[in-house]
């Protein structure tokens, strides 16, 4: 039981923490081509750092992390990272979200952590053209590559797919074709408006109930059991080896079971995606904060979590959702 409770009852488990706001690859929907503010280094906090704020939340009842970015295998000694946090004996689970164009080199490294459980593989197109244009650099041989380890892996694996109006729309019956043989949990996400431009790019047509329908087109599908407080609601088709998922990312249904706080690459502190960040948890430390100064914090800045993405949007003191998911962590 977490004590980590807000104003509606909802109890903290889950921290999301980026690790750094670089990025090999320069997705559409995420970065602009040119002309990103990348975060000078020393704003960045330390990888020790890191492992204090994960071991603080852990002691007040957060009991899995998930590791993002900006793409994590970007920063150095990111897998030395991953073998600290694993000491941590309050943590259940240790999950990673990555391009995956990095990491086929490190997959039986990080099968061989215990507590490394859960991968998440950004895969928005299998065709290697497209790849190339949505993520504006050609790396989808070694992204597939990488795929199929991890499919073969003791690892469970989740492929996430940004669905895109007119750029990887005619693809979702493929991805779904890809779960017939491959254990695979594909998960087609609704594109949100953090590309780092300020222009709101919400692909109005392409909301939940449209993926599925563009589903049902081609396969019966049924609803599957999710996890509690899972992103995406779930679906098998009949003899199909594995599953897939729709993320409701903009539509925001998924409010009322959250279960997840995020810490950016900057140490920023926020209570939702579309909040602007509540407070800088990098100074607090760096001003000398102990540990039950930040466990105070902590349980006070979870009660104000907004009741849903709106609420939190509409809160907003720096306008518009403009900034780019890479430094946020998704
Ligand atoms: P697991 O449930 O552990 O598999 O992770 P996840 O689905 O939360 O993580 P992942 O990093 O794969 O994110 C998939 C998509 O869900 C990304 O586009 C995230 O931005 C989005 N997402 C994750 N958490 C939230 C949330 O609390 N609210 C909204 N609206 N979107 C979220
Ligand atoms: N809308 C929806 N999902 C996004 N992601 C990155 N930017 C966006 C966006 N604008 C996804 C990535 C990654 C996850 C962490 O967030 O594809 O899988
Ligand atoms: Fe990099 Fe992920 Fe953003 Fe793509 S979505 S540019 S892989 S951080």
């Amino acid at each position: 039981m977490s004590k980590l409770t807000d104003n509606f009852g909802r109890q903290m488990e889950y921290v999301r923490l980026a690790v750094t706001d670089r990025c090999n690859l320069r997705c559409q929907y995420c970065m602009p081509a040119h002309g990103i503010d990348i975060v000078p280094r020393q704003e960045l906090l330390t990888f020790k750092e890191m492992y204090r704020l994960i071991r603080v939340l852990t002691e007040l009842g957060v009991n899995k992390v998930r590791l993002t970015g900006g793409e994590p295998f970007v920063r150095k000694d990111f897998v030395e990272f991953l073998k600290m946090l694993s000491y941590n004996d309050l943590l259940d689970a240790i999950n990673i979200t990555t391009n995956g164009a990095l990491i086929s080199q490190h997959i039986s490294k990080i099968e061989a952590l215990e507590k490394v459980k859960n991968i998440n593989l950004s895969i928005d197109s299998l065709d290697r053209e497209k790849f190339a244009k949505i993520t504006r650099r050609d790396v989808f041989p070694e992204v597939y590559k990488t795929f199929e380890l991890l499919e073969k892996s003791s690892l469970n694996l989740k492929l996430n797919v940004v669905v895109q109006s007119g750029i990887n729309t005619d693809e979702i019956v493929n991805f779904v074709r890809l779960t017939k043989d491959k254990n695979v949990a594909v998960r087609f996400i609704e594109e949100m408006p953090f590309n780092g431009t300020g222009q709101r790019k919400m692909q109005e047509n392409w909301t939940f109930n449209k993926i599925l329908e563009e589903v049902k087109t081609e396969f019966d599908v049924c609803e599957i059991q999710s996890e509690k407080s899972s992103t995406s609601k779930n679906y098998k088709v009949e003899n199909h080896l594995g599953t897939f998922g729709i993320i409701p990312a903009f539509t925001r249904t998924i409010c009322n079971d959250c279960n997840r706080i995020r810490i950016t690459s900057t140490g920023t502190f926020k209570n939702c995606l579309f909040d602007d960040g509540v407070f800088n948890l990098r100074n607090f430390i760096r001003k000398g904060a102990s540990n039950d100064d930040l466990k105070e914090l902590f349980l006070r800045l979870v009660k104000d979590k907004p009741e849903n993405g709106f609420i939190a949007e509409a809160n907003r003191t720096k306008g518009n959702v403009s900034e780019s998911m890479s430094t946020i962590g998704g």
